[in-house]
């Protein structure tokens, strides 16, 4: 790995922004949630997340040993909202109730619209919109009481510019946006601050799946790297983007240098969604 390789982490150019906050993110263990984890950590915060798998939290705890701040792995599955329930109350005991959560937990399934079942409907909201309102709605009195709080929601690119075949996901990550911008306009006043980011292509395990199912298909080349190419050519940063580059945002937006910045839904997309507002 050559020093340009290196994450923020690893050369310890982040500064202690997070230091004396504990922090929920959800989905941690992989991709954008684990490098905001990772993030959060080198920041100097606390941070409780949580996955599905103990393995991958396992590698999370491992990478993490010796950054300022401190990791504490849960597992949940948030396919069932009472999940959140259960991981808040386990992570509050242990570290206090939290100033910032993240919620990062999301899935995307490519489907046909027509074909698609009101139930696949409800779980995709369930999964993406639900942890999300539940851990806020705990969150809140802790938050208005301490006159402090940061709440960030990893919506998608798709919430401004849906697509055909990704429909249900896309609605979701809209509302994600709206939800944040009515929430920022109604508690600001208690020093809570709301924001949504929205990534576009970014290169996380999601899309190691995602590649190899379209190569399969045939829709966007033969193979995994003829796929991966043909989306990021549509990018006007020719590339896919790194989770540490959300991670960034999402830090950014936790911290106090972001003081006077509300309700926004901010594209971290190379420039990929190109709309005005
Ligand atoms: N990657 C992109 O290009 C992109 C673009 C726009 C928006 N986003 C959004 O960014 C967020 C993160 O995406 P990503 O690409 O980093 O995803 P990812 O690599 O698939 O990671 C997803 C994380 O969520 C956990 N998770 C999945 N299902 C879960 C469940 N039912 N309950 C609890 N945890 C669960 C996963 O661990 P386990 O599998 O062990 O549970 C993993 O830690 C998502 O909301 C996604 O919609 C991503």
């Amino acid at each position: 790995m050559t020093e340009s390789d290196a994450s923020p982490q690893q050369t310890g150019l982040i500064p202690p922004l997070l230091a004396g906050r504990h922090a929920l993110v959800t989905g941690g263990s992989k991709g954008i949630g684990r490098s905001t984890v990772e993030t959060f950590a080198a920041a100097g915060a606390t941070v409780s997340y949580c996955a599905r798998s103990p393995e991958s939290l396992e590698m999370v705890q491992e990478a993490t040993r010796d950054l300022p701040g401190e990791t504490l792995a849960y597992t949940a599955d948030f396919s069932d909202v009472a999940e959140a329930d259960r991981f808040y109350d386990e992570a509050s005991a242990r570290s206090g109730s939290p100033d910032i959560l993240v919620h990062n937990v999301g899935l995307s399934v490519a489907r046909n619209f027509v074909r698609m079942t009101n139930e696949d409907w409800e779980a995709l909201f369930r999964l993406n919109l639900g942890s999300s309102l539940q851990l806020t709605r705990r969150a809140f009195p802790d938050m208005k009481r301490r006159g402090w709080g940061r709440i960030v929601m990893v919506s998608s690119a798709t919430a401004k510019f849906p697509i055909g075949h990704l429909v249900d996901y896309s609605a979701s990550k809209a509302a994600m946006v709206s939800v944040a911008k009515g929430l920022a306009r109604d508690w600001a006043k208690y020093g809570i601050l709301v924001n949504s980011v929205l990534p576009g292509l970014i290169m996380t395990p999601a899309w190691d799946e995602a590649a190899e199912r379209l190569a399969g298909s045939g829709i966007r080349g033969e193979t995994v790297p003829e796929v991966l190419e043909s989306f990021s050519g549509e990018v006007p940063i020719p590339r896919f983007g790194h989770p540490d580059e959300i991670a960034k945002v999402i830090l950014f937006l936790c911290s106090e240098w972001a003081s006077y910045v509300n309700g926004v839904a901010l594209d971290v997309d190379g420039g990929w969604s190109g709309h005005l507002f």
